[in-house]
């Protein structure tokens, strides 16, 4: 009985596969069970992902001969922007088999536009618009402001262009769309500390990035497991505390991947988390680390676990430690080319501090009356260091929990909520309390990609989509204080075997909340067009995970 529901079940999916196989969309999904069928309409082929803010569609179709079509810029000696014309006129004649339709009127050529002709590094709150035009009769249009804009118009274009199933021929309707992201701030956080990530499969994630208009990559670079991040000032870091020496990021690593991201205008924001999450700084230098005193205050280095470690936390009371962190944070001054670090200051486990002895007398005479306070003169002179090496900066919400006083512009990084630990509340309330300090945010609680839903995971991306990253109760001018939001992937159950399938398509749902901000979410829609998209990272060689059942065309086997 059950063998003969199986195959009840089996042949009406592969009945209605077939069904929709030559029916010109390029994807096909179907339920989890014939008893759901899906609800929504199917993508239209070539429905860019994520949806432009502005889109006039029509009816009118033009074809695309691989031989004469052309892109041209008005900045000729903008490498980004000669970089990307290249990638894109790969990526629209992916097909060595696809055709023109002679009937049709044709695509010969877009022409590029750009206001500004600076074509440095990506910063935060460049703007993005652009404006993209296929016509017939005016041909291809892209203007922008900056080449920034115009690499997100790029990439419009790249999806606007389909193929006719049976003839192969190139595609594209005329269409106008004009486009900006809803929020300047789109990131992807990676964790490489709890397991290293190889620069190849980094890059591979700056490809999908900027398939989803996602422009900054956080690169949580060191932690208490390891340290793979080579210090030219500190060679015994990495030496030391990296996993091995082939688990080390040269820098001549991290200047490719600033590269790499630079030309697809994407960000890369360091972070060094201090002085929590530094246990691996001990490897080499073990002075700069609080010695824990387990059970009594004679003997020093002893763990009381789960509490603490025999020593885990920097030191705040060694004047060394600054001297360290300032030469530290110099050297990332000058290798990368951000204006902002990011410094973490998350998860202080006080415990181990008040269990030190020289620490109890210094705060004794600093008249200290809590851990709290240590913190925050922790933090304090950190950020007078920032301040003199002449870095922004990012931090994690906890020292602003905490009552620590930051510089106005800097950039509070929501992740607490009661979903990732009950004895935290809901992100909204400590989003609320800190647009009212005033401070800018950018909102990760939501977006924990690491986890996966149990029992639904299909539901991941559709919790994603919905989080609204300005939902908490604020005034208007409140709510404007969120820059953006980022997807986090912690990697102790992640490495390069599974890191871009956990990640892609779920953090595409993010990279449209983010970047057109629907007012109403139709999930129902998003789904098919959410899949297109997931085919599109596929055929583009991103092994982007399945959303439902079904299978994109060109990789049916
Ligand atoms: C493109 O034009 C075709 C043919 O008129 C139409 O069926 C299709 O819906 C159009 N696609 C888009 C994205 O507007
Ligand atoms: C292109 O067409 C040739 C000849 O029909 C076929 O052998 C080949 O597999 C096709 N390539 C692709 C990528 O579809
Ligand atoms: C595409 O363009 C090339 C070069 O101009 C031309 O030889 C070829 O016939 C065109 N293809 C079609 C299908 O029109
Ligand atoms: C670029 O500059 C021209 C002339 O000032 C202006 O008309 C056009 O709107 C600008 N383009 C964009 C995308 O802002
Ligand atoms: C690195 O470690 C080695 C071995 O402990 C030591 O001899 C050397 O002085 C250290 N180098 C620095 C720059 O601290
Ligand atoms: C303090 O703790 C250490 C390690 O647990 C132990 O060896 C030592 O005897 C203790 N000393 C006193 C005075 O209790
Ligand atoms: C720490 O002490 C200060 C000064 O008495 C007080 O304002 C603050 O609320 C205390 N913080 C905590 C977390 O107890
Ligand atoms: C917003 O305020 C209302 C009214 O005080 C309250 O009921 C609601 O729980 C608050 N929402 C959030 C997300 O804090």
């Amino acid at each position: 009985m059950k063998y003969l529901k199986m195959l009840f079940k089996f042949s009406l999916y592969f009945a209605v596969a077939f069904l929709f196989h030559f029916s010109g969309v390029n994807s096909f999904i179907t339920y989890i069970e014939p008893r759901h069928p899906l609800r929504g309409s199917r993508a239209k082929p070539g429905t860019p992902w994520p949806l432009p803010q502005r889109w006039i569609q029509s009816q009118k179709v033009l074809s695309l001969n691989s031989s004469n079509f052309r892109i041209s810029s008005n900045l000729k000696d903008c490498d980004v922007l000669t970089a990307a014309i290249q990638r894109y006129e790969k990526f629209i004649f992916a097909d060595v088999n696809g055709t023109q339709n002679p009937l049709l009127p044709t695509l010969l050529q877009v022409n590029v536009f750009v206001n500004e002709t600076s074509c440095a590094y990506p910063q935060q709150g460049d703007d993005e618009y652009y404006l993209l035009e296929i016509s017939s009769v005016k041909q291809g249009v892209i203007e922008a402001r900056t080449v920034w804009g115009a690499l997100r118009a790029l990439e419009t274009l790249s999806q606007l262009v389909y193929q006719n199933e049976k003839t192969r021929a190139y595609l594209v309707n005329e269409t106008r769309i004009d486009d900006w992201p809803a929020y300047s701030y789109r990131g992807i956080l990676i964790d490489t500390a709890r397991h290293f990530i190889p620069v190849s499969t980094l890059k591979q994630n700056l490809d999908a990035m900027a398939f989803n208009k996602m422009n900054v990559f956080h690169w949580h670079l060191v932690d208490d497991q390891s340290f793979p991040f080579e210090s030219k000032t500190f060679p015994n870091l990495s030496k030391y505390g990296a996993y091995s020496e082939k688990q080390v990021y040269s820098q001549t690593d991290v200047k490719s991947i600033i590269e790499y991201a630079r030309l697809r205008g994407i960000r890369v924001l360091p972070e060094i988390d201090s002085p929590g999450h530094t246990k691996s700084f001990g490897k080499a230098y073990p002075e700069l680390l609080t010695p824990c005193y387990g059970y009594n205050s004679s003997t020093p280095y002893v763990p009381k676990y789960p509490h603490f470690s025999e020593a885990e936390t920097l030191n705040p009371i060694e004047e060394n430690v600054y001297t360290f962190m300032s030469n530290l944070f110099q050297e990332l001054k000058i290798l990368f080319p951000e204006k902002y670090v990011h410094l973490g200051m998350d998860e202080v486990y006080y415990e181990c501090w008040e269990s030190n002895p020289n620490i109890q007398f210094f705060m004794k005479v600093n008249k200290m009356q809590n851990t709290s306070q240590l913190e925050q003169y922790y933090v304090g002179r950190m950020l007078q260091i920032m301040k003199n090496i002449g870095y922004k900066y990012m931090i994690w919400q906890d020292p602003i929990d905490n009552g620590v006083q930051a510089a106005d512009d800097t950039i509070v990084q929501i992740w607490k909520d009661s979903r990732l630990d009950s004895k935290l509340g809901e992100w909204r309330e400590s989003a609320e309390i800190i647009a009212k300090k005033g401070y800018r945010m950018v909102v990760s609680a939501c977006w924990y990609l690491n986890y996966i839903n149990y029992p639904y995971p299909g539901k991941d991306w559709e919790n994603f989509y919905e989080c609204n990253p300005r939902s908490f109760n604020g005034s208007n001018e409140e709510k404007q204080l969120v820059l953006g939001g980022e997807a986090c992937l912690w990697t102790e159950f992640v490495d390069s075997t599974n890191l871009i399938s956990r990640l892609w398509p779920r953090a595409s749902a993010v990279a449209e909340r983010l970047w057109t901000n629907p007012q109403t979410a139709n999930l129902d829609d998003a789904r098919f067009r959410l899949d297109q998209q997931r085919c599109r990272l596929f055929r583009r060689g991103i092994p982007a995970a399945p959303i439902l059942n079904g299978f994109c065309e060109d990789y049916a086997i």
